[in-house]
């Protein structure tokens, strides 16, 4: 986001997302180069963001659609994504979510626990339907990024545990309605050392070895999603290295005849792409803090305020020489800040504010505490 888009931006009631579409194709069409290149299929997953206009740049790329909720699953379908293009992943399905998939002939439930194979083998079998699942097995792999954000480790709630599958394997005879078509992994997100998927790769083939060796060979392998993105440096190359990433997979992942290899990115493909603009409703200075006061909060982007985590600040109005700043928003909660101790342009009332590479897990994680309004989006083209 840069001065030049400014006239645009005034014209604007803020706080909201502008999108940048130009930069979203640039970055779709980079992940698309490198996954096909060895044959790899991309699940878009729409937890990351869900705006429809994402979603048709996503769709007419060909990626699938990586689902953790029915209402997801249900927008994919809008969207325009096919059945057989949609996973459903996620811990907690319920009864009405597995049905509604069941109903929409998904392609794979992405399946968490022995206890939810029995329920959909239950819901498959009331319906005369099969349904296709993979086991999401927690692997018991190290993420190395921040441990709200991990999943792949045995404390963590997500996936069927490697020593329950011993039991688990035999009484898939005793559900017909289920189709064992694959496994699925997933270690954690904003994943920034690649030794982390070269661990999950060696994990993999021992897991698959033990599946062989029991006579089960897959038609399917997911790996999930992960792969983290630069929120320093929104202005270098924004782009995540998907070269990098995906010849991980294809150095150290063992391949099988006619596998297909499945992965799940959220993050990298659309948190450059998106920025929070907001105006300075105030500024407080204190004995040692400046404030500056944003009309946008945590409840427009959550991501500070739960995890610490930076998102670059800019102020687009100003070129003044900079001052140090504490940069708030304006919700009852001492957390509401995206930033202490912040260099910015000498700042004012009044002037525009850009929170940089906010295209994931932004918008989708509004709330409407203090009962604020829902911020809006728009689309730079
Ligand atoms: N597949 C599964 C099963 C997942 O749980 C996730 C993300 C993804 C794929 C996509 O991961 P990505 O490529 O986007 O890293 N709200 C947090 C991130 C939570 C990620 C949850 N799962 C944040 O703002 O950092």
């Amino acid at each position: 986001m840069r001065r030049e888009h400014l006239t645009t931006f005034a014209q604007h009631p803020t706080p909201f997302y502008a999108y940048d579409l130009a930069l979203l194709r640039q970055t779709l069409d980079a992940a698309k180069a490198e996954a096909t290149q060895y044959g790899y299929h991309v699940h878009y997953a729409l937890k990351a963001n869900a705006n429809s206009p994402i979603l048709a740049e996503v769709l007419e790329r060909g990626f699938g659609a990586d689902c953790v909720s029915g209402n997801e699953v249900r927008r994919a379908l809008e969207a325009g994504f096919t059945p057989d293009q949609i996973v459903f992943a996620g811990v907690g399905k319920s009864d009405a979510e597995i049905n509604f998939a069941l109903e929409a002939n998904i392609f794979c439930f992405n399946s968490e626990s022995v206890q939810e194979l029995e329920v959909i083998q239950e819901l498959a079998a009331a319906k005369g339907k099969t349904a296709q699942v993979a086991l999401r097995i927690n692997p018991n792999v190290d993420a190395y990024t921040h441990k709200h954000i991990t999943t792949g480790l045995e404390e963590n709630k997500f996936g069927i545990n490697a020593w329950e599958l011993e039991e688990l394997v035999p009484r898939f005879s005793e559900w017909p309605n289920l189709k064992l078509i694959g496994l699925h992994f997933h270690i954690g997100s904003q994943i920034m050392d690649l030794t982390a998927f070269e661990n999950l790769c060696v994990r993999v083939n021992e897991l698959q070895q033990w599946f062989e060796a029991k006579g089960l060979v897959f038609p399917h392998l997911n790996v999930g999603g992960g792969l983290g993105v630069d929120y320093q440096n929104p202005d270098g190359n924004p782009i995540a290295d998907f070269a990098a990433y995906f010849a991980v997979f294809h150095k150290l992942l063992e391949k099988r005849p006619g596998q297909v290899v499945h992965f799940e990115l959220g993050r990298a493909l659309v948190a450059p792409s998106g920025t929070l603009v907001s105006k300075v409703l105030y500024l407080k200075h204190g004995q040692k803090t400046n404030f500056v006061i944003l009309d946008a909060g945590m409840t427009e982007l959550m991501r500070p305020a739960l995890y610490q985590a930076y998102h670059k600040i800019e102020n687009l109005s100003s070129q003044l020489p900079p001052m140090t700043y504490d940069v708030v928003g304006p919700i009852c909660e001492s957390t509401d800040c995206f930033s202490k101790d912040t260099e910015l342009p000498e700042t004012k009332r009044g002037d525009l504010v850009a929170i940089r590479t906010a295209g994931a897990y932004g918008e989708v994680m509004v709330s409407e505490y203090n009962l604020r309004d829902r911020v809006k989006a728009i689309y730079l083209d």
